[in-house]
């Protein structure tokens, strides 16, 4: 039997079906309101369940699908299900989800303008309109990359070659940052073997005072300072216009993580919290988190784009063609080149419903995480550990071990109820609501609490 190398391209009867097949699946799934929660499968359960599907003549289409329908989405936890409540949800607005077929479809190449330019200038309108949301200057730009770890990475290389640029020569380099701050920021300087300055707080929050007192220690070895805008673990917002004091008097770069916390500054009722935002040097925020977009995208925004370029551009003869422009080249603005165009979803979705119903959304969020406070704090047996800023509410349920949370989490998936993993603050163990979804209610989650009795 021959190959047939153009078969997997030419459209032919068995493409047209392998499309059609693809497209059903997925305008069920999209249109589903009754997809199961799910959990997963041991790997040699699914071994047993799937089979050998890698096979040199192939197993078909309707197989391979089948097997997804049946076997593997079933062992693959619904991130979009309003009880999934653990680390941070997702929930993908219908028209980012949708489009996100449009991007793949079209296959778009979001790496350079000569190749994608109609796409980068679409990406290039929603982080504007971010820019202009988080009060940064006309100048502002950037690009979207896979993730918030990648974000922060990006934005700490540009924020060290900026202070190579003006001179700065360390023994050793040093990231001052929240001992809050997220895990990225440790894993980011593992990888550029620079030191994490953690400043511990009593109340979880960086302030300007403790900044300055660290920037006077490791006065000259410090290039950034970065500020949490809604921590993982309880979405704290650090004081930023303090920490904004700190840096201008020292000259340091003021990176803001946002990736879970900055969408909340389009919220009236919680802009005020992020106040100093307008000046820092680069933020990222997860459209993948509270912007409703599908997985995986980070905005990362500098305040001087060039910076970023100057940091980030990769050279190669082969590259000339393109980086011997200046055309804005997103590839040029983070650790990354080939990239898709995943900021797309998001423009989709912010073009189809506008930004007011972004704003409604967020604030909605917000307003549960206060009502399930109110009534956690008004249930006997139970504790809130502190008042929720944005949606994550952190509350411990009174005489629990760790044993017993890990027992109700693993029943409570079992039972397919929700799922929700538990956390932990100074040594002690709790569970954790991370509210975003649109279609999580006040009743979800006092069930949820009525399953801890
Ligand atoms: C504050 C913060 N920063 C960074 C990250 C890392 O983002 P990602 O998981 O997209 O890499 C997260 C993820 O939860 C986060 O909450």
């Amino acid at each position: 039997m021959t190959a047939q190398p153009s078969r997997m391209h030419d459209v032919t009867p068995e493409t047209r079906a392998i499309v059609d097949l693809v497209l059903d699946y997925s305008h069920r799934r999209l249109l589903s309101e009754d997809t199961p929660l799910d959990k997963p499968l041991a790997a040699a359960e699914l071994t047993r369940l799937a089979g050998r599907t890698v096979t040199e003549a192939g197993i078909g289409a309707r197989k391979a699908l089948g097997l997804f329908e049946h076997v593997l989405a079933p062992s693959c936890i619904t991130t979009d299900d309003p009880r999934y409540l653990s680390f941070i949800p997702s929930a993908p607005s219908k028209a980012a989800a949708a489009f996100d077929l449009v991007v793949s479809a079209s296959a778009l190449y979001g790496g350079s303008w000569l190749e994608g330019a109609g796409a980068v200038h679409a990406e290039n309108e929603v982080l504007r309109w971010l820019a202009d949301e988080f009060g940064l200057p006309a100048g502002a730009g950037g690009v979207f990359v896979q993730g918030g770890t990648l974000g922060n990475l990006s934005a700490l290389v540009a924020a060290r070659e900026a202070a190579r640029e003006q001179g700065l020569r360390p023994d050793r380099w040093r990231v001052v940052c929240s001992a809050e701050a997220h895990s990225s920021i440790a894993s980011a300087a593992r990888v550029m073997d620079v030191e994490v300055v953690a400043v511990p707080s009593d109340d979880g929050v960086l302030r300007g005072e403790a900044v300055r007192a660290a920037l006077e220690e490791h006065q000259g070895s410090v290039f950034a300072v970065v500020a949490t805008a809604g921590s993982t673990n309880f979405g704290i917002v650090d004081d930023i216009a303090g920490i904004a004091d700190a840096t201008a008097a020292h000259g340091v770069w003021l990176h803001i993580d946002g990736a879970y916390g900055l969408a909340a500054m389009l919220s009236p009722r919680t802009r005020d919290l992020f106040r100093g935002v307008e000046r820092a040097d680069s933020v990222i925020v997860d459209p993948h988190k509270w912007l409703f977009a599908p997985f995986d995208a980070c905005a990362l925004i500098y305040r001087d784009p060039e910076l970023g370029r100057r940091a980030h551009t990769q050279h190669a003869e082969y590259l000339d063609t393109l980086t011997q422009t200046s055309d804005w080249s997103p590839s040029d603005f983070a650790a990354h080149l080939t990239r898709r165009p995943r900021g797309l979803p998001l423009w989709f979705s912010l073009a189809t419903y506008g930004a007011g119903v972004y704003r409604d959304a967020i604030t909605s969020a917000i307003d549960l995480a206060h009502e399930v406070a109110d009534v956690i704090e008004a249930r006997p047996g139970f504790t809130l550990v502190r008042r929720p800023q944005l949606g994550v509410v952190v509350f411990e349920r009174d005489g629990w071990e760790k044993a017993d949370y890990d027992r109700w989490s693993a029943k409570l998936l079992d039972d397919q109820h929700a799922f929700v993993t538990p956390s932990s603050h100074a040594g002690r163990t709790n569970a954790r609501f991370a509210i975003l979804n649109p279609r999580t209610s006040l009743a979800h989650l006092t069930g949820i609490l009525d399953t801890m009795a």
